[in-house]
This record gives structure tokens, C-alpha cells and sequence, in this order.
């Protein structure tokens, strides 16, 4: 699911010139910077104290890329929450991991920043002892539906107006094992 190494890509395609992007935790220094990318590159914005609550619980899991050059340089983010949920064969709750967001700078996109950040935050989850990593996608956003598909993620419904616009989400769902 993970991998720790660094990964290269072409940052100023124009230019042909390639640029190491690493992956790191995010810092509480980071947030205004994160923020600005969701503000820049998704509809739903959130306001700060959210970003530094889940920074303060799920910190593992709320990662930043950035250039390995110049490393106050964000491209991307990521940030998980885990949520508990009552299990589909007993009374006992179990966690599952819900993908608050992720966003990649639109210059630095179809590099496989994106995949980093999911498969070094998703395999950062996993001494929740997760059972499901679960999110919900704009119907019509098919590069991010792409990008779950290629990770193992399979549609498990329909949310009807989940966004305040009134769009449609898939709710995808990737599963690890099966509930005990
Ligand atoms: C979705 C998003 C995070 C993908 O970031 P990225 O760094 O470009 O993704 P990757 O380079 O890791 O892509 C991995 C794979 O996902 C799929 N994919 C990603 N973007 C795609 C697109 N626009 N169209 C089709 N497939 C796409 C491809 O299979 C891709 O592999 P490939 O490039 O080898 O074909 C980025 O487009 C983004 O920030 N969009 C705006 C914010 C957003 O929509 N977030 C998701 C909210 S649910």
C-alpha cells in the first residue's frame, strides 16, 4: 500500500525540468498554506480551526508534499479522519478511515503526487487496525474517481445532493478484511 521513497517529477513541464517531491507530515505551520491549495483547487473550503483539529488527532495521517529543493514549497495535501462504525456482523464498533481531502497544485498534476499521498497516508492508518478507508467523490470529478479505481477503491452507492451545490457523491469504499 506505501512506500517511503521520494518520488521525481516534472515540475515545470514547459521548462523540462525535473524536481524531487517528497512526503511529509504536515506542521501546524504548514496549515495556512494547505489551506489556500484547497481554497484554490476544491469548491468546499473549511475553516482553520478544522484544519488544526484534524491536525491535532490525526496528524500521522495529514501529509503535505512538497519540493525536496525547497521543502516550504507545498504541492499537495492530504488529511484522514478515523471514525468509528458499528460493524456489519456484530454489535462491536470498528474504525474506519473517511478521506477528509486531497488536492495537488494543478501544475504538479499526472506526476503521481496524488498516489503518494494516498498510499504513504493510507498505510500511516494502519495501526488503527482499520476494516474500511472510505470517501466521497463529485460524480463528475473523474480524474479523482480514476485515481480510487487505480488504489482498489469500488463504489458503494450514491450520496444525493451531499455537496452544498447540490451535486451528487459516489461514496467508494476500500476494504481491507473482513469484520471479525
Ligand atoms: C484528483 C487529484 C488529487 C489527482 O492528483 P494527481 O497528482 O494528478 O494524481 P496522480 O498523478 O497520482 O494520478 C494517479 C492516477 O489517477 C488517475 N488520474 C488522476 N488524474 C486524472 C485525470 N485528470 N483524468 C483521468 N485520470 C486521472 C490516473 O489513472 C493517474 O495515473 P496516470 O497519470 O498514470 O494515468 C488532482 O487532480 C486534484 O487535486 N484535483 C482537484 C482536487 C480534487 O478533485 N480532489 C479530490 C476530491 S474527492
Amino acid at each position: 500500500m506505501g512506500t517511503d521513497r521520494d518520488i521525481e517529477t516534472r515540475v515545470f513541464p514547459n521548462h523540462k525540468e525535473r524536481q524531487l517531491i517528497f512526503v511529509r507530515e504536515c506542521n501546524f505551520e504548514d496549515l495556512e498554506i494547505v489551506k489556500e491549495i484547497n481554497e484554490k483547487e476544491l469548491p468546499e473550503d473549511y475553516p482553520f480551526f478544522f484544519y488544526k483539529s484534524i491536525l491535532d488527532n490525526f496528524k500521522e495521517a495529514f501529509l503535505v508534499a512538497c519540493l525536496k529543493d525547497n521543502p516550504k514549497k507545498i504541492i499537495g495535501y492530504i488529511m484522514w479522519r478515523v471514525e468509528k462504525t458499528p460493524s456489519k456482523h456484530n454489535l462491536r464498533l470498528i474504525n474506519k478511515g473517511h478521506l477528509v481531502s486531497i488536492a495537488v497544485s494543478e501544475m504538479y498534476r499526472r506526476e503521481g503526487v496524488a498516489s503518494a499521498l494516498l498510499s504513504k497516508s493510507m498505510h500511516a492508518l494502519t495501526h488503527h487496525k482499520l476494516k474500511d478507508y472510505v470517501l466521497e467523490v463529485r460524480v463528475t470529478n473523474y480524474g479523482a474517481i480514476e485515481l480510487y479505481k487505480k488504489f482498489g477503491y469500488k463504489t458503494q452507492g450514491i450520496k444525493k445532493k451531499y455537496y452544498k451545490d447540490g451535486e451528487n457523491a459516489y461514496f467508494m469504499v476500500y476494504t481491507l478484511e473482513d469484520d471479525d
